[in-house]
């Protein structure tokens, strides 16, 4: 039986940190203390003209490599979570693997918007476990601050930039048992209009701007994601006391501690880093893991559930023992 074990992560955050306070002084109508109490939100990273998807994906991705004492060479999977890309087409994930030097392998874009890292991970896990790639980057990367409408305080306080990476390998299961151990997906396709982009080569011929009906996502979010993490425990045999870590997409602090309480996973299990990021759709999560990984909580052969909500709608969940 093969498993695909994570060997590295990384993340890369553009150097620009924009404060809720430094929003309210542009001009925007808005407070730290209505964005915080609402959010959980305190800053976001905003790219600079010259940080595309790709340039924070490729960074993301050398991390990662890094971390695991790997080269680019030894990738024959590059799987890029994104809606944000650089171009229409070519995809993302083939401008980062062009950057990282990788003339081997496949590599492609994965759109599911912020559930898009959950997809990829469980995309990348097929073909691991099947013999169809040997080494997998996954990158959840993002550039939301291009999408944004400036003058729509609702939305526009509540993303941030940024993109994270992990390195699976395939490897045959031993006793340590490390690995994707499962993974659930789901989608309904009748909520386009409650989140998302009015634009696009099929409607108005321009990029568009991000739309959301804050209210209705969050009543989703809260009262329908945690199907898709109740599978996953069903399917592994586990319970919320067996985790380790809790890394869920990072849109909002209330979603995640309702979220978690739900499920009755304890506080102090679940990692957050939207207070810092914002919500940075498909990268909150290898960024989030990231974070947990650099200060030491996850370790190797923790167990780690990861799960998320985006446009679409689209969720998903995953368990990895580390
Ligand atoms: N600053 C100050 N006031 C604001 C702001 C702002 N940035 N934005 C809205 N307001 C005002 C509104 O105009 C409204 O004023 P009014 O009562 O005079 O009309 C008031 O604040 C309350 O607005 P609501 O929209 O009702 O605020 P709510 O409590 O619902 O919070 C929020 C809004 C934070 C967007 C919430 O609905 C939410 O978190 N939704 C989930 C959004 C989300 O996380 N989406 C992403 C998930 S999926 C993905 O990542 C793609």
């Amino acid at each position: 039986l093969l498993r695909s074990v994570v060997v590295g992560c990384g993340a890369y955050l553009p150097g620009n940190v924009v404060t809720n306070a430094a929003l309210a002084e542009r001009g925007i109508e808005t407070s730290d203390e209505w964005i915080v109490q609402r959010t959980g939100i305190r800053q976001r990273h905003i790219a600079g003209p010259d940080e595309t998807t790709s340039v924070l994906g490729t960074r993301a991705a050398q991390a990662a490599l890094d971390e695991a004492g790997l080269s680019p060479a030894d990738i024959d999977l590059v799987l890029c979570a994104t809606s944000t890309p650089d171009y229409t087409f070519p995809s993302t994930a083939t401008q980062i693997q062009a950057a990282l030097g990788i003339e081997g392998g496949f590599a492609f874009d994965l759109q599911a918007v912020c559930a898009g890292f959950v997809y990829a991970v469980a995309t990348a896990d097929r073909f691991l476990s099947t013999g169809g790639a040997k080494r997998a980057l996954v990158i959840g990367a993002e550039t939301f601050s291009r999408l944004l409408d400036w003058e729509d305080r609702t939305t526009c306080v509540l993303f941030g930039d940024g993109a994270g990476a992990i390195v699976l390998e395939a490897r045959e299961n031993d006793a340590s048992n490390r690995g994707v151990l499962t993974s659930c997906l789901r989608s309904d396709g009748r909520h386009r209009a409650k989140l998302y982009v009015d634009g696009g080569p099929g409607s108005t011929g321009t990029t568009g701007k991000l739309r959301m009906e804050g209210r209705e996502v969050f009543r989703f979010a809260v009262g329908s994601v945690t199907d898709v993490i109740e599978e996953v425990f069903r399917a592994s045999g586990t319970t919320a006391d067996d985790l380790t870590w809790f890394v869920p997409h990072q849109a909002n602090r209330r979603i995640i501690e309702a979220s978690a309480d739900k499920l009755g996973i304890a506080r102090e299990k679940v990692v957050l880093t939207v207070d810092q990021h914002g919500n940075t759709s498909a990268a909150s999560i290898p960024l989030a893991l990231a974070a947990a990984r650099r200060d030491g909580r996850i370790k190797p052969g923790d167990l780690v559930m990861i799960e998320a909500i985006g446009g679409g709608f689209t969720w998903g969940a995953a368990l990895i023992r580390w």
